[in-house]
């Protein structure tokens, strides 16, 4: 499978952490890892011209970041939680994918999720209902939506359950 990661998060922690050690188990697939950190993205400014499959007007970063998904048999978003939601990057990215929603219908997803508070926090739930919202307007098959505790840096790190529950996730896909 052609596989693309898109890593919400710009530093090297908990979220970078659960994507190496599901990278790990996943090894046996084409990878591509896309940082919307590093990318020029405008955020997407309604004008319809793209018609959900034509893609952008915008010349900056967002029609190949788009195609790259277009072209992947599964998408795995992953995100810090950003107050209760998903972190400002990856939100302006999934705004950018109207430009080509068509073209990304039935698409197999996968969502990590990685926040400083404990599980019992709604904000989980909230994030979890939103992809499970876009699941059901796109017809993704969501294979799997994993949130995971953890707040300082190196919390996931150290945390070997979920580092082995990621990489048979990843082998397992
Ligand atoms: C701007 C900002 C907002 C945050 N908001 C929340 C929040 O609403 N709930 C929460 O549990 N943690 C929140 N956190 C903590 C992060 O989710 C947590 O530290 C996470 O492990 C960061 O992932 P990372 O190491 O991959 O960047 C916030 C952190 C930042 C920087």
């Amino acid at each position: 499978m052609k596989i693309t990661v898109i890593n919400g998060s710009a530093r090297k922690g908990n979220t970078y952490t659960a994507i190496q050690a599901f990278l790990e188990g996943a090894s046996a697939h084409e990878i591509e890892i896309i940082q919307p950190d590093k990318l020029n993205i405008a955020p997407c400014k309604g004008c319809n011209a793209c018609g959900c499959f034509k893609g952008c007007v915008d010349s900056d970063d967002t029609n190949p970041m788009v195609n790259q998904l277009v072209e992947s048999d599964l998408i795995v978003f992953t995100t810090p939680v950003y107050w209760w939601g998903m972190s400002g990057q990856l939100k302006l990215l999934i705004d950018k994918c109207y430009c080509k929603g068509a073209q990304l219908k039935n698409k197999k997803v996968g969502v990590l999720v990685v926040g400083g508070s404990p599980l019992e926090s709604v904000q989980y739930q909230l994030i979890q209902t939103q992809f499970e919202c876009m699941a059901k307007y796109l017809n993704w098959d969501l294979v799997f939506y994993k949130s995971y505790f953890a707040n300082k840096r190196d919390d996931l790190q150290n945390n070997a359950e979920a580092l082995q529950e990621l990489k048979a996730l990843g082998k397992n896909i």
